[in-house]
């Protein structure tokens, strides 16, 4: 197993944001562009693709949960979720490259992660007709999450004051760009592309059991209700908050002391955030840019009625 990002943890390892064919990136997801674009998937391959801060670790102990979790249970104890299931466009220094971990995986499915909007992702696993699994989580709720990950991971640029993290945000100057057009570039593409699994953060949040019917439908597996009730249990948000292997505290360039790669987990919680102007200004310009009817998202939930 990787010690995942040896490098100490020190500031000058943020990166600088940059247009990169019109989306915002940082060189440590287009280092190893010509290798990502040239990535060689199977046709068996599981893509779980994400903006970040959607819930991407949540959804990918599931797969895995499912798809393994009963075959090998060492593999959940022993092996990193980020080894487990590789980020495939991740170019840092000192450390494997993503292509490199997803070249070395024996499993079968193989289970790749990426941020990429859609128009980034390599055309092999379009040729491949590839099963694609889209977890997308209403823009407040990121934007808060994504806050307080910039603020303690190392690797990405510096976050700056909430207020103005906020307004870059709703510029789509964010890592792998407009959060706008990531979820309407996925949900468009899943009109034409029927491998495709779109599904929702706050639906996981609702009814975690009948989002993992539907995974189990769209990977084709029957799995019994014993397994589905113990997978249930183990991604329980404080479950996974409390597990080496899937909460991230084994990557020394996040730091814990600032914040939690595991945080909350809740919807809603960008309440404590957003002040009433700027939740007015945020609603205004959402409205402009989401234009699409069909693509909902719900920034509160009745938790009682959960
Ligand atoms: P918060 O920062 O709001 O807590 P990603 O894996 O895409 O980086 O997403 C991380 C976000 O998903 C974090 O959100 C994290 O707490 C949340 N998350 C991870 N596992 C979860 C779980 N089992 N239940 C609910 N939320 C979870």
């Amino acid at each position: 197993m990787q010690d995942f990002f040896l490098s100490k943890m020190d500031s000058s390892f943020r990166a600088e944001l940059f247009d990169f064919h019109g989306v915002s990136m940082t060189r440590y997801f287009t280092d190893n562009w010509d290798n990502v674009q040239n990535f060689q998937a199977r046709p068996d391959d599981i893509l779980i693709a994400t903006y970040p801060k959607a819930g991407t670790t949540w959804v990918s102990c599931i797969l895995d949960l499912l798809h393994f979790g009963q075959t090998s249970s060492e593999r959940q104890t022993s092996i990193s979720i980020y080894d487990r299931v590789p980020f495939l466009e991740m170019s840092v220094p000192s450390v494997p490259k993503g292509t490199e971990l997803a070249d070395k995986l024996v499993t079968s499915p193989r289970l790749i992660k990426t941020h990429f909007p859609v128009q980034f992702v390599p055309k092999s696993f379009w040729e491949q007709n590839c099963r694609i699994v889209y977890l997308a989580r209403n823009a407040k709720d990121s934007v808060v999450s994504y806050f307080h990950f910039d603020r303690m991971n190392m690797a990405e640029p510096e976050p700056g004051e909430w207020s103005s993290f906020l307004q870059r945000f709703m510029q789509g100057k964010m890592v792998f760009g407009s959060w706008y057009d990531h979820v309407n570039g996925w949900w468009k593409k899943k009109q034409t592309y029927s491998k495709l699994h779109y599904m929702f953060y706050e639906d996981l949040i609702e009814d975690t059991g009948r989002e993992l019917d539907k995974l189990c439908s769209f990977v084709g597996l029957s799995s019994s209700d014993e397994h589905k009730k113990s997978i249930i249990g183990m991604v329980q948000f404080d479950n996974m908050k409390n597990n080496k292997m899937a909460n991230h505290s084994t990557i020394s360039i996040m730091d814990f002391k600032i914040s939690h790669f595991m945080r909350k987990g809740k919807v809603g919680d960008w309440k404590t955030h957003f002040t009433v102007n700027q939740n007015e200004h945020f609603d205004e310009d959402y409205k402009r840019k989401m234009t699409d009817p069909t693509l909902e998202f719900r920034t509160e939930m009745d938790i009682s009625a959960i």
